[in-house]
């Protein structure tokens, strides 16, 4: 188990090029405990919160409110991880002040930096964010947020011009002045030229082995979300059958009268009871 002092962006920043960073996703405060026990170096409020605890269809509806209680929850949970927040669909696109107020709740709910999708789009956005103080993350590639409207969930950067697009993008963002660059479902290649080309570290998902670190959604990796299976992601156990094989066991327990038992049981003090048989006559 590594040091329990609390990471911070310069944490992160000196890990390029010597460590990689491990990120997963987090959403309450007994998961989030167990992941920072096991040492993962930053904890993602993601908005895919909205898919898999809240069960929207994409992660559009998901609010302010909604965000702040699994950040909240994840804070209380949280000792050594960076925890960062993810701005949801509404909340950063309206204008930099609006974002800053929304940022700073995210912060003030236990977060220690900020997530936003875009690039040139919201430079300045990012700028009011992190004048303000907040350290700010980017994400490009696909974009959860606003995919489904456009073009549905596809590779990025599979031609030369998505290419060059995708490595333009990124230049924006570190000189708007994130601390690192989230890449989802970018070609390997073009995620590997991005990460060489930045001195801040980019982290994966569904972008190949190059980034300087990976993030999955952590319900995906446990096997516990079964509405989609993305290809890039990797089980690493199978929770929705662990649960439900625990759930049946319970029920089938309840209807045959074998819980509780003997030890799950409370008794009343004897002298008392027989107190009461007496004089009640129970
Ligand atoms: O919301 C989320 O979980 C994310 C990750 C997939 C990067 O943005």
């Amino acid at each position: 188990m590594q040091s329990r002092t609390k990471l911070n962006v310069n944490d992160i920043l000196s890990k390029k090029g010597k460590e990689k960073i491990s990120v997963l996703t987090a959403y309450e405060y007994s998961t989030a405990r167990i992941c920072d026990k096991a040492d993962i170096d930053i904890l993602l409020v993601g908005d895919s919160a909205g898919m898999v605890v809240l069960g929207y269809a994409s992660t559009m509806p998901v609010s302010m409110q909604e965000m702040m209680i699994f950040c909240g929850a994840v804070a209380r949970g949280t000792k050594r991880a960076m925890i960062v927040g993810d701005m949801p669909f509404g909340s950063y696109q309206v204008g930099p002040s609006v974002a800053v107020e929304n940022a700073v709740q995210l912060i003030k709910a236990g977060c220690d930096a900020v997530k936003l999708e875009g690039s040139s789009e919201i430079v300045d956005t990012i700028d009011a964010i992190a004048n303000a103080g907040i350290p700010v993350m980017g994400h490009i590639g696909l974009r959860p947020q606003t995919s489904s409207l456009w073009e549905g969930y596809k590779l990025q950067g599979r031609t030369k011009e998505g290419a060059i697009k995708l490595i333009e993008d990124a230049n924006v963002l570190e000189k708007a002045g994130v601390f690192s660059i989230v890449l989802e479902m970018v070609a390997s290649e073009v995620a590997d030229a991005i990460t060489k080309r930045l001195s801040i570290p980019t982290i994966g998902i569904g972008s190949g082995s190059s980034c300087d670190g990976q993030v999955l959604v952590l319900h995906d990796m446990l096997g516990i979300y079964e509405d989609i299976r993305p290809r890039f992601v990797k089980r690493y156990a199978e929770l929705s059958k662990e649960i439900f094989d625990a759930v049946s066991s319970y029920n089938h327990d309840i209807k045959a009268g074998t819980f509780p038992e003997e030890s799950n049981t409370f008794h009343m003090d004897t002298k008392e009871l027989n107190k009461w048989k007496n004089e009640s006559r129970i």
